[in-house]
């Protein structure tokens, strides 16, 4: 048991206490993290006059002989330490001796854990923003090949009117474009630095808050001590904007899933990116986006769970506050995991065009077209609605579509039809005429990936900053 406050107690931890207390199994993942504030801390240290640079060389060598070894394998995080943080510190002193113990002059664990969490989080955001933008660059391939890929669009999973392809997944477009500029959001509030704050409420030694904030590419400190050691905000939000992720991966994943099976075959996913029974010789099975929709659940519950913990917890620090951290790893691995692996199963799935088409032109997707032919000969929307419902009742009596009637069948419920209403309810007619912004038409879909362009360029600049 190595700890670092064993003086003013007259009795070793019991064991199982020491266990329950101790965060090293999980934290030890913020290893590079702590030590990269402990250099900016003791460079601040130095050059406000507490510590000589001597003893801040001496002590910057020895971080970085402890960051070498520990990435090397040739030092091991065990759990003889009670959380990172001691480990790095006793480790220091091992190698340095007594200016070792100068190092958390100034410093508390509150700050320290609350710095080292911030640039773990904000390194990781920093990756899932990355993530983001290829699942977009390949949303854009998709939209750009496919404008012309005709398929139903759903309500109440009934087809509805006939879309794109290309304007389809244009809608997931959209959602991730919101993701991204959430998590871009949450960088921006969090990039505020806590060091400094010392266990709750500053030190008297006269820190370079500012200093040691710019070391470490923060905007600034933040303003108060008391909130900096016990903020978590930006781990909610995060796990709040993770579980928007997962909800649009969810949605998403349960469309290929129904596109892949049998019954609609819109779509093919690769071998590469689906499982087999090991009962059913025949089986090709979607476990990756079941996966995902699956792991959906354990992001929202992180959020839950972090938000309970938070919420009966007086000012400042207190214990309960070590719960940020397992969920949070969790989380973060769950997402950047299902956006990567989501990325390579849609741009490898295939597309069964004929198919979508097929699907596209009969279920009656037309019918809304046929009544707005009515309207444009003057008939008014409703007497239109109540014609079509009569056509296509009899239609499906006959088990055909509307495109099949003949001209006296139209007639015999309305004569205002005429030759041209086959083409005015064609699926081509139907999809390249809806040409208002936003809609599936050619024209309107040309200037939407365009626009998508112009972003996916400029975060192209940001991504790679
Ligand atoms: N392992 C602790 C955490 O994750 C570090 C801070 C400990 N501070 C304290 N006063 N016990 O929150």
């Amino acid at each position: 048991m190595a700890q670092l406050w064993g003086g003013r107690f007259t009795k070793e931890t019991e064991q199982k206490v020491y266990n329950f207390n101790a965060s090293i199994s999980f934290d030890k993942r913020l290893y590079k993290h702590d030590i990269e504030g402990s250099k900016a801390h003791v460079k601040m240290l130095a050059k406000s006059g507490i510590l000589t640079e001597t003893e801040r060389d001496e002590i910057i060598k020895g971080l970085d002989g402890i960051l070498a070894d520990t990435e090397s394998g040739v030092l091991e995080i065990t759990s003889e330490y009670e959380d990172i943080h001691s480990f790095v510190e006793a480790n220091l002193i091992d190698r340095i001796g007594d200016t070792g113990k100068k190092l958390h002059t100034g410093r508390s664990r509150n700050d320290q854990v609350a710095l080292d969490m911030k640039l773990y989080v904000r390194d990781e955001l920093i990756q899932v923003k990355g993530l983001i933008f290829s699942l977009m660059q390949e949303l854009h391939i998709l939209m750009k090949e496919n404008i012309h890929t005709y398929m139903p669009g759903f309500t109440h999973l009934q087809k509805a009117q006939p879309v794109t392809f290309a304007h389809h997944v244009g809608a997931y477009m959209e959602m991730f474009k919101r993701d991204y500029g959430r998590i871009k959001d949450i960088l921006e509030r969090m990039n505020y630095c806590p060091l400094g704050a010392g266990a709750l409420a500053g030190t008297t030694y006269p820190l370079d808050r500012e200093y040691t904030a710019s070391l470490l590419n923060f905007y600034g400190p933040t303003l108060n001590s008391m909130d900096s050691v016990s903020d978590r905000d930006y781990i909610i939000e995060m796990l709040s904007a993770f579980s928007t992720i997962m909800m649009h991966l969810s949605r998403f994943s349960e469309e290929i899933i129904i596109w892949n099976s049998n019954e609609y075959q819109f779509i093919e996913l690769d071998d590469a990116y689906s499982t087999g029974s090991s009962i059913m010789p025949q089986k090709k099975n979607p476990d990756i986006a079941e996966l995902v929709r699956g792991k959906t659940g354990r992001v929202y519950a992180s959020l839950n769970s972090i938000l309970t913990t938070m919420k009966g917890i007086p000012l400042a620090y207190n214990k309960d506050m070590q719960e940020d951290k397992e969920l949070t790893f969790d989380a973060i691995d769950t997402v950047k995991n299902c956006i990567e692996l989501f990325t390579g199963m849609i741009s490898t799935m295939k597309l069964n065009k004929e198919n979508m088409k097929k699907s596209a032109v009969n279920g009656f997707t037309n019918a809304t077209d046929c009544a707005d032919y009515l309207v444009n000969h003057g008939v008014p929307f409703r007497d239109a609605h109540g014609i079509v419902g009569q056509l296509v009742l009899y239609c499906i009596e006959k088990n055909i579509s509307l495109d099949d009637l003949s001209l006296e069948e139209y007639h015999s419920v309305s004569t205002v039809f005429e030759d041209d209403i086959y083409d005015a309810i064609s699926l081509k007619t139907c999809v390249e005429k809806r040409n208002t912004i936003g809609a599936p038409g050619p024209d309107a879909m040309e200037k939407v990936i365009d626009i998508n362009e112009k972003y996916l360029n400029e975060l192209r600049g940001e991504i790679n900053e």
